[in-house]
């Protein structure tokens, strides 16, 4: 296949990522691990699915940077994820030094990719990823708002039974508890949920999806989501891939836009195959603003903690 797609961090996140991209022959894939042999197994697995899911992806494992040469686009999942009673911030630290090293690697051998970022706490690693590659801020695309907004349309999709292909839902700020869902602009067939679910509805709604991901953690106790998080970074690939010019909430890093600078947070953006073509100004309602300037606070903190940091 003539596209390159590198996948770092061959665990749970990583490895169903790899799956994704091949099975939707988006290109051929590289999964990298720091432990020998989980990488080169679970590409053979699934390399030897390939003939059953009828795809031609070719799917290697390995160990080596070298291998990534020349990504078109490197969707790094490397970290420890999160355990019961861990937030996602718990992570700051042993993540930040995994996120320097892998991406110091991934920019020498890929100097052209787009990023993909998912290792947590998201917003603060993306900030690590832009520092140790150097790379524009237009190839630096945080995974969380596609993940998060994803939770968002499955509760509304199960609160009204309807199809989740009818609905719409925009999640922005960072990936933490301070996400800010948009009941005003989330919709089923163009209606917002607004004109369709009472407002007491909408909160529990709101609520559940700002605890999605520790929902899911409290029921699998030893590690986090998977799945729903694959698919959002696999969207993400197939935008830029495919030159799709798809509007998707991603963390970005801002400057000046929504009033705030020098700082990685969700808020729509179209992407295509130079991967940030223009960031999308919605507008807000003053309280729609306090909650995201809220969340663009504990970002802050975050990043002001990582500073502080010898990682
Ligand atoms: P996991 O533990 O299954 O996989 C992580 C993999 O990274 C392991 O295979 C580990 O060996 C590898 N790794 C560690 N250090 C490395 C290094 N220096 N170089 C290469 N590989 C290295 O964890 P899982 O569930 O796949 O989650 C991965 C990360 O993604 C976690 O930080 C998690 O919190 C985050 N996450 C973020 C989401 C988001 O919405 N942004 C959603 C789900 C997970
Ligand atoms: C999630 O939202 C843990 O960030 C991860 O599932």
């Amino acid at each position: 296949m003539d596209r390159k797609i590198s996948v770092i961090g061959a665990g749970f996140v990583g490895a169903t990522a790899a799956q994704r991209v091949a099975e939707k022959q988006l290109g051929d894939v590289v999964l990298v691990d720091i432990v020998e042999g989980i990488p080169q197994g679970k590409a053979l697995d699934l390399t030897e699915a390939a003939p059953v899911e009828k795809h031609d992806a070719k799917i290697t494992g390995s160990n080596n940077y070298e291998d990534t040469a020349g990504s078109d686009v490197v969707i790094i999942t490397a970290g420890i994820p999160r355990k019961p009673g861990m937030s996602r911030d718990d992570l700051l630290a042993t993540n930040a030094k995994i996120m320097k090293s892998v991406v110091t690697e991934v920019a020498k051998y890929s100097p052209n990719a787009v990023l993909i970022i998912v290792s947590n706490p998201l917003d603060a690693m993306c900030h690590v990823a832009y520092e140790a590659s150097g790379f524009p801020k237009q190839r630096i695309l945080g995974m969380a708002g596609v993940l998060d907004s994803a939770r968002f349309r499955s509760f509304i999709a199960m609160e009204l039974n309807v199809s989740v292909e009818n609905t719409h839902a925009f999640v922005l700020g960072g990936h933490g508890d301070t996400m800010v869902p948009l009941p005003r602009y989330s919709t089923v067939s163009g209606i917002p949920i607004t004109e369709l679910m009472p407002p007491d509805r909408i909160e529990a709604l709101v609520q559940r999806t700002r605890n999605g991901g520790a929902e899911i953690v409290s029921m699998l106790k030893t590690g986090s989501a998977f799945y729903a998080p694959a698919s959002s970074a696999t969207e993400m690939a197939e935008a830029v891939l495919k030159d799709k010019k798809k509007i998707l909430p991603c963390a970005v890093l801002l400057q000046g836009e929504y009033g705030y600078n020098d700082l990685f947070i969700g808020v729509p953006v179209k992407l295509g195959n130079k991967g940030i073509e223009e960031i999308i100004e919605i507008k807000l309602l003053p309280e729609e603003k306090i909650a995201l300037d809220k969340s663009a606070e504990a970002v802050r903190g975050l990043v002001a903690t990582l500073a502080k940091l010898n990682y």
